[in-house]
């Protein structure tokens, strides 16, 4: 990677995302939003400002699938690549199904930074909700800004499907879609800015939101490939620029026009869209048809989708089309109305905007609803005039390019007038062509809006505290992840009778610890819960810890704002029975539970008398029930219940793996028989002066140091035996 410039990841997780020939329109998941966001990681990789781009994505290996989406890194150019992140299996999901699997995500990409990359990305940016969560975990893990851009919203989606009739529960059912509201309330609630393509976007889908009045929304709409969709005059200045293709194309055109027309030398009115009845065709032949001086001045042309069979299609569609040509009989529009039956999108339809500018006509989108309106820039990048529907987008596009007149959908005469307006006044006709021409180089392509996010991304990163200051100690506590990429070494403590018991050693421990912030990362270890956790730090004067393990190794947190990790608690959840594991022990009489509070999410306590065969009973009706389970009894009387995958060791291991920190570079400190488990193995073990009898049997045990000094002294005493202060 280049030593300078921003390093950058874009998270788009579901659909099948590749750099050659995107399966775009495959389907419901790889579509605009795929095509979207790899133009937007090439342009990015393109600018000046920018070291790298990774566009991450989840790894499949599916036979159903090309074998190119099982491939980690797929480069994009020089700057710019595919990262593939594999989660939930391997096989081809929905994205709705994807939601448990996040955390395995967000894992696994935090292990690629460390680990590949070496450097912590300046910034985190996610596409949808899935890739929301993704960058939000990851910001807050590294203390770095996070963009969001929403594609599309789920209450907006929720509020359609309610409106089809469809109820709530089997709207969750099969698109989990409150668990997806929840997530991106979350989103809205700490990205640094939104980017949204238009106003209407925040008006009619944010604006759902609860906490879309804090959020920060930046419009940068998307680019159009303008090589594609260039003025119409290239080939009247130069008629050897233009390619066979173009002229092919625009021969097939001609002809298929020509069956409709008697007058095929006019100008023409052209209306490109889905038969769907929000398209509102039937608004804009009406406007034609009652207009005499329209019919006489120019020709009207809809291309309405491709069609076989009217007869055999789906219902909208169906419905759709039998009004258009119903409206044409009825209006006697033949030999003025054509209606072609087929076209190809890629090769024809630049061509025709250009057919239709040279003949000096106009561009129509007379739909009830925009949301953007793409249609009406390849239209103007063309040099095509636009008439346009005054809902959504097409108030940006026309706000942007002076190119063109909004009109009133349902007013028919607002249509034609405005058509009218355009076609018999060359002047303004001109005017629009140039503007349009203009303005979409000046608004819609992807180099602008990859300027425009640049920008962007240097003032959210401005409004960043300084990180130099950041580590151990900071009020802020932000960037525990940086910490983590950063030092070489990690101490765990115990708190009762380790870190605490002598305040004099602990005030010398915390002097080393802060001197060596960038040496030294400090976590503590312990059966208390978290609120007990706090209580026994502030008691003592202790500032917060880069990691928490609480309630025996079965909760971890991060930083002074106690970030939870939520791969960890999904890891251990697994067959995890708490209700059928109380159930069964409340049998047992000699068991008496903890107070509620140490009660946690995986945790069931008691207190006993210590006595190898009530314990033997224990164990005995669990395995009757065929429960899985890790039970840990220390200081002769605590009985815990833990998941089997968690103690306090193995949410080491789990940090040592995730964090990729070899366990041989942390130190474990501990004083009794709840540390035993965490200090065994090839972690640098250090047991203090004051240790209880039950750990005497570690003696001897490589890489286990005894010291002889008490409390937190041990602790000092550790440092310097395993060398960690040195280079
Ligand atoms: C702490 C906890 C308690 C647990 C014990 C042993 O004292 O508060 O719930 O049983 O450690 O792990
Ligand atoms: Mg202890």
């Amino acid at each position: 990677m280049a030593p300078f410039g921003l390093y950058i990841q874009l998270f788009s997780i579901h659909g099948l995302i590749r750099g050659e020939s995107p399966e775009l329109g495959r389907d419901a998941d790889t579509g605009g939003q795929v095509k979207y966001v790899l133009e937007l990681a090439k342009c990015l990789g393109e600018h000046p400002a920018v070291a790298q781009v990774d566009l991450i994505t989840r790894l499949i290996q599916d036979k159903t699938v090309s074998d190119i989406y099982s491939q980690q890194i797929e480069p994009l150019s020089e700057k710019a690549r595919i990262v593939r992140i594999q989660c939930g299996g391997r096989r081809y999901i929905r994205k709705e199904l994807l939601w448990p699997h996040l955390d395995e995500f967000v894992d696994k990409t935090l292990k690629f930074i460390k680990v590949d990359v070496g450097r912590i990305p300046d910034l985190f940016h996610g596409h949808y909700a899935d890739g929301g969560y993704v960058a939000r975990e990851l910001a807050s893990i590294f203390g770095a800004p996070f963009l969001f851009t929403g594609h599309s919203m789920g209450r907006h989606k929720k509020n359609k499907l309610l409106d089809q009739g469809l109820a709530d529960e089997e709207i969750n059912r099969r698109y989990f879609i409150d668990r997806r509201i929840g997530v991106e309330e979350e989103v809205l609630k700490d990205a640094d800015r939104i980017i949204t393509s238009t106003a209407d976007e925040i008006d009619k889908q944010y604006a759902l939101y609860d906490n879309c009045s804090g959020a920060s929304f930046r419009i940068i709409p998307p680019g159009i490939d303008v090589d594609t969709f260039h003025p119409y005059y290239y080939g009247q200045l130069n008629a050897e620029s233009e390619s066979e293709a173009c002229r092919q194309a625009r021969l097939l055109l001609l002809n298929e026009l020509n069956r409709f027309w008697v007058s095929p030398d006019k100008p023409f009115i052209l209306a490109l869209c889905r038969p769907d009845h929000r398209k509102n065709i039937k608004g804009l032949i009406t406007a034609y048809a009652e207009d005499k001086e329209l019919q006489a001045i120019a020709n009207l042309a809809i291309f309405a989708g491709i069609r076989k069979d009217i007869g055999q299609m789906e219902e909208n569609e169906r419905n759709v089309l039998t009004e258009m040509l119903l409206l044409m009989d009825r209006y006697d529009l033949y030999g003025k109305l054509a209606i072609p039956k087929k076209h190809d999108f890629t090769t024809e339809v630049p061509e025709l905007y250009r057919l239709c500018a040279s003949s000096h006509g106009v561009f129509v989108n007379p739909a009830l609803v925009e949301p953007f309106g793409l249609t009406l820039i390849e239209a103007a990048s063309c040099g095509l005039p636009i008439v346009a529907t005054n809902d959504g987008g097409p108030n940006d596009i026309v706000g942007n390019c002076q190119n063109g007149i909004l009109i009133d959908p349902s007013n028919t005469g607002e249509i034609a007038e405005a058509c009218r307006k355009i076609l018999i006044d060359r002047e303004v006709w001109d005017t629009y062509s140039r503007c349009g021409i203009n303005g979409v180089r000046t608004h819609y392509v992807w180099k602008v809006h990859c300027d425009h996010t640049v920008e962007l991304i240097e003032e959210v990163r401005a409004e960043m505290p300084d990180l130099a200051d950041q580590g151990l100690f900071s009020p802020l506590g932000i960037g525990f992840g940086r910490l983590l990429t950063k030092v070489k070494h990690l101490v765990i403590t115990d708190i009762d009778n380790t870190l605490v018991g002598d305040d004099e050693s602990l005030g010398e421990f915390l002097e080393i610890l802060s001197k060596n912030r960038d040496k030294i990362g400090w976590g503590v270890a312990t059966g208390r819960c978290l609120r007990r956790v706090m209580e026994a730090l502030a008691e003592n004067r202790v500032p917060p810890p880069d990691i928490l393990i609480s309630s025996v190794g079965t909760e971890i947190y991060y930083g002074s704002e106690l970030l939870p990790d939520n791969g960890w608690s999904r890891h251990i959840s697994y067959k995890w029975k708490p209700e059928q594991i109380m159930e069964t022990l409340d049998k047992l009489d000699f068991l008496y539970d903890q107070k509620e509070e140490e009660q946690r999410d995986f945790k069931v306590s008691y207190i006993m008398e210590d006595d190898p065969e009530l314990l033997a009973r224990v164990h005995q009706v669990l395995q009757d029930r065929k429960l899985s389970y890790h039970l840990q009894f220390s200081n002769s009387q605590f009985l815990d219940i833990l998941p089997f995958r968690a103690s306090k060791g193995k949410a080491v291991r789990y940090l040592s793996y995730k964090w990729e920190f070899p366990l041989k570079s942390i130190m474990v400190c501990g004083d009794s028989g709840n540390d035993e488990e965490m200090l065994r193995g090839v972690t640098c073990g250090v047991v203090v002066g004051n240790y209880s009898k039950e750990l005497e049997q570690l003696r001897g045990l490589r890489r286990m140091y005894f010291s002889k000094k008490e409390y937190a002294a041990g602790i000092i005493d550790g440092i310097k035996h395993y060398r960690f202060l040195e280079e």
